[in-house]
């Protein structure tokens, strides 16, 4: 990493697919731009791009493909999004199928100016998703309590351990409370990295993207609000990304061995 660049570059990941991470990376980018720091939404889902739509940003002619394939400057795709000032850097809704992420490190490490990069995340493990741990200096993983969506998060947590990507934790997002949800502690023990954020099953969070505006400016203390507050806050604490000790192997034999016992 070179020593001028002064971003942080955070990547919102996960193993399945509709667990949040879009409402999570937006949210963020935008409480971290209240907080007065200079962020920006990156929107790296080439295939379903979405930040545009949660912020009711017109989409133009120039997106993040445009830029990746050389054709265009980050700086001539990126839009404001006028009610908050938040920066984005959106997906064009046109499909372009020979584009892909090899060139993202580049791209991100090239833009200046900003404290802030927060990359909305493909779901799954592919080369996509591979290129964007490699351009991050940090990663949250987000999961839903339920056993398909951890065991996913889970592969995801072990491939950022054998590409070096620090993961900051693990996001449970969409908890109701029934009683046959996983509980933090069977969470972790299968991630073997920390919770950083419950976030809570919310209405609100539907009707703020029907909306076109996120769930921090719609309804700022809404249950998801409040949880999405405080997890900005632990992002901004300083503290040292855990440290993956064991192999997804290990951790998952470790989890369903606890699980079917209790
Ligand atoms: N805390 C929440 N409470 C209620 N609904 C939620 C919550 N978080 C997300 N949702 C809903 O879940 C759906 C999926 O959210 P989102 O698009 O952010 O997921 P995603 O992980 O980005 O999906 P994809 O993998 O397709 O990119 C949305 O319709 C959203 O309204
Ligand atoms: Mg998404």
């Amino acid at each position: 990493m070179p020593s001028e660049r002064k971003n942080k570059i955070l990547g919102v990941v996960s193993g399945k697919g509709g667990v949040g991470k879009s409402v999570i990376a937006i949210n963020t980018a935008m409480l971290l731009k209240r907080q007065g720091r200079n962020s920006i939404i990156v929107d790296c889902d080439l295939s379903n791009p979405s930040a545009g739509l949660h912020l009711g940003l017109s989409y133009g002619a120039i997106g993040i493909q445009e830029v990746l394939q050389g054709k265009a400057k980050a700086a001539d795709a990126i839009v404001v999004q006028p009610q908050s000032g938040l920066r984005v850097l959106p997906a064009s809704l046109k499909y372009h199928p020979d584009v892909g992420l090899k060139n993202l490190k580049n791209i991100l490490w090239g833009m200046s100016g900003y404290d802030y990069i927060v990359v909305d995340s493909p779901p799954g493990i592919t080369d996509d998703v591979e290129y964007i741990l490699d351009a991050c200096d940090e990663v949250v993983v987000v999961t839903t309590p339920d056993v398909p969506s951890a065991t996913s998060a889970a592969k995801v947590i072990s491939l950022c351990k054998d590409k070096k990507t620090p993961v900051k934790g693990v996001v449970v997002n969409r908890i109701s409370g029934a009683a046959f949800e996983l509980t933090n502690r069977e969470i972790e023990t299968m991630a073997e990295v920390p919770i950083v954020a419950n976030i809570p099953e919310d209405s609100l969070v539907p009707e703020s993207i029907a909306a076109r505006t996120p769930i921090v400016l719609y309804k700022s203390s809404s249950p998801a609000s409040k949880r999405l507050k405080d997890f900005v806050s632990v992002l901004t604490s300083v503290g040292e990304p855990m440290q993956i000790r064991d192999t997804v192997f290990h951790r998952l034999k470790r989890f369903f061995r606890k699980l079917f016992r209790r």
